[in-house]
């Protein structure tokens, strides 16, 4: 009998894309989630114990809780999305536990869909399939299904990061207008070539025929979008969400869209999530939702495992992160 050393003992949350699979199985003792639904908390608490790494997905709380059940050997999380709102981030950087993200692959492919959200919202496509799915298409009709252009029309896009200037370069296309908001101008060289003018964010609100949000959810942007900000915008303008649910008061957007104050929305996140078929926004023709699906490509999901394997794999090694959300966990000047 050969002796080795143990291999890490590694819990991933879900099956993810066998190119980040593979790589965790030949390497690791790994524990895989099989369920499509995530792990119930008590499940997920029970398996994190004596792990040296996690794999999680946004579906998946990570906090003091759970790094107490994990125990003091565990030497890496990686999180399968570029957003780790999941994940009490001060928490795991204080106990030197290093956490990564997928950043960078799934920008375009993201938005790409924002792009498509604006498209369909703007020109009511999920709308045309319902009104002929139930059977009511009589005619040509001169009046039917009147939405408003895309090309040519006023972008707003709060949040100017790799996904948002993206963004940004697809409206370049469409001869859009683009105005952005971020917590500061970013530097003419990026924002130049993108055509992207910075504006306050009432006047984004104001003056947008379209406002596509691009933000981390965070106690700053937890509903940016609210009654407020909402009474703000243009009667057609419609509001995409491809960032996470809780930075629109739901609540308020509901009132927005049933009185006509504002034009449409079209939702990859809610609040919370699923949204069920009960909930009253999806009693309004004016109100698209998806289940969360802007990163949802093959290919870009195959990257973002793969990532996400890299990374674990990496601390398990006690090798820095490819991609790493808090490098002060390697210390205070983060080496
Ligand atoms: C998905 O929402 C992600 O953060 O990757
Ligand atoms: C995510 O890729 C971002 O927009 O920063």
């Amino acid at each position: 009998m050969t002796q080795s050393t143990p291999r890490p003992r590694v819990f991933v949350s879900r099956r993810i894309p066998d190119e980040g699979l593979r790589p965790i199985l030949e390497a690791c003792d790994a524990t895989v989630w099989p369920d499509e639904l995530p792990p119930p908390r008590d499940e997920l608490l029970r398996a994190v114990a004596g792990c040296d790494g996690i794999l999680t997905l946004l579906t998946d709380r990570v906090d003091a809780e759970l790094l107490d059940r994990a125990g003091p050997q565990l030497k890496v999380i990686s999180n399968y999305a570029v957003g780790f709102d999941n994940i009490d981030v001060p928490e795991a950087t204080r106990r030197g536990i290093p956490v990564g993200n997928t950043p960078g692959v799934l920008t375009e492919t993201t938005a790409d869909f924002a792009f498509a959200l604006v498209m369909a919202a703007a020109r009511r496509i999920a709308e045309g399939d319902r009104y002929v799915r139930a059977d009511r298409w009589q005619t040509w009709g001169p009046l039917l299904l009147l939405g408003v252009d895309v090309h040519g029309a006023t972008l707003g896009i709060v949040g100017f990061g790799r996904i948002g200037q993206a963004l940004a370069r697809r409206a370049r296309g469409f001869d859009m207008t683009v105005l952005y908001h971020d917590v500061a101008p970013l530097p003419a060289e990026v924002t130049e070539p993108l055509g992207a003018t910075w504006v306050e964010l009432d006047e984004l609100f104001e003056r947008s025929d379209f406002i596509s949000l691009h933000v981390n959810l965070t106690p700053e942007t937890r509903h940016l979008v609210n009654a407020e900000r909402l009474r703000r915008m243009k009667s057609t303008g419609i509001i995409v969400n491809t960032s996470r649910g809780p930075v629109v008061d739901q609540a308020a957007l509901y009132l927005a869209l049933r009185d006509g104050v504002i034009g449409g929305a079209a939702l990859d996140v809610t609040d919370p999530e699923p949204m069920r078929a009960s909930d009253p926004l999806l009693s309004l023709e004016n109100c698209l939702v998806v289940p969360h699906i802007a990163s949802a490509s093959r290919a870009t999901r195959a990257k973002m495992a793969e990532m996400a394997a890299a990374n674990l794999l990496a601390g398990l090694r006690g090798e820095r992160l490819p991609t790493c959300v808090n490098p002060e966990a390697y210390g205070p000047d983060g080496r």
